[in-house]
């Protein structure tokens, strides 16, 4: 299983590498992710979440609008077009006990690879494209609290790190 690195583990700021090889052990990494997101009650989880600064994540919206446990994965992702907006109140597994209204795209497009390497695009609206928004948020650097104006992220940084000064 995977740890998961919370706030403000350097790992979430650092920058992220495209992947090149698409082997047996990006495989197993994929579904370490997919089983550490699953156990930790998260929606989506990024690579530099558990340590690793590539340019992945996975997504899995749970029992959702009819849909029951589909395992997302989107390699090298790059959201293409984006329109309209919505807000979500989120939560990220990198920050425990902390939601932030976050105004996003409602419908994307995102172009990625799967684990084989084959290109790939898909069309998601409503909190697949929240999810996806949000994850891909992780492989630039940007967490929740980037969202967040000073002084509520001063009094969120607080909440996470009583010790925590300007
Ligand atoms: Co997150």
């Amino acid at each position: 299983m995977l740890k998961v690195r919370t706030y403000p583990d350097p790992a979430l700021k650092s920058p992220t590498q495209s992947v090149e090889i698409f082997d047996e052990t990006l495989g197993n990494l994929l579904d370490q992710m997919h089983q550490t997101m699953i156990r930790e009650e998260g929606i989506g989880l990024a690579a530099p979440q558990v340590g690793q600064s590539l340019r992945l994540f996975v997504v899995d919206l749970g029992d959702y609008q009819g849909e029951k446990h589909r395992r997302y994965e989107f390699i090298n992702p790059k959201i293409v077009s984006g329109k309209g907006s919505v807000t979500f109140q989120e939560g990220c597994l990198s920050l425990p006990g902390v939601t932030v209204p976050v105004k996003r795209f409602d419908q994307i497009r995102v172009d990625y690879q799967d684990r084989q390497g084959a290109r790939r695009s898909l069309e998601a609206k409503d909190l697949l494209a929240v999810a996806i928004q949000h994850e891909y948020d992780h492989l630039e650097g940007t967490v929740l609290l980037d969202h967040v104006p000073f002084w509520k992220r001063y009094f969120l940084k607080r909440k996470i790190r009583p010790d925590y000064r300007f």
